[in-house]
């Protein structure tokens, strides 16, 4: 990261490293897909610890769940210090990304293979964010019927 990417305090913008979680979400999904993606949503970014200017930033992209034209992607931000070698996890993110068509509607995405216990787990976290998603999209909905 370089210094066009600093805030005034000196680390790295939360909205460049968003915006590099979203590139970083949306090839794991075209690749999963083989299809044009667009992002959906962005159900949690969480910042652990500050990005420092000059540091290495890698983003680890995996699909952690599919459903039927959806897929959550979990972006995992690890910042390194190149001097020292030493790695920090700095943020998370969770993205939904849609696969499209050729003529730009929603299209079904191909089965994910959930074999190892880190993919069990992901996947399993990936349908309890889904179902507290809806939750709360059905619970927002019903007050506002209420109060109409
Ligand atoms: C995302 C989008 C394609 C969904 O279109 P839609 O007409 O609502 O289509 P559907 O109702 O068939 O939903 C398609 C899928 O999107 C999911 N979806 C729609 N809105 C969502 C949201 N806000 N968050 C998460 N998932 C969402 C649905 O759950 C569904 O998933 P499923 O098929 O796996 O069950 C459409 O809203 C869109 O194009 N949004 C703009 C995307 C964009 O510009 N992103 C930024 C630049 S890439």
């Amino acid at each position: 990261m370089s210094l066009v990417d600093a805030n005034s305090a000196g680390f790295v913008h939360g909205g460049t490293v968003m915006k590099l979680c979203d590139e970083a979400a949306g090839l794991a999904a075209i690749k999963h897909s083989r299809r044009r993606v667009v992002t959906a949503g962005m159900d949690r970014m969480t910042f652990n610890e500050p990005v420092n200017i000059a540091e290495l930033v890698t983003f680890k992209a995996s699909v952690n769940a599919v459903w039927r034209t959806s897929m959550e992607v979990g972006v995992r931000v690890e910042s390194e210090d190149p001097r020292t070698g030493v790695v920090r996890h700095t943020s998370t993110a969770y993205l939904t990304m849609v696969a499209l068509d050729d003529d730009g509607r929603p299209v079904g995405v191909p089965a994910l293979s959930v074999d190892t216990p880190d993919e069990q787990r992901r996947e399993r976290e990936a349908q309890t964010r889904r179902r507290n998603r809806l939750a709360e999209r059905e619970e927002l909905l019903r007050h506002r019927e209420r109060e109409a």
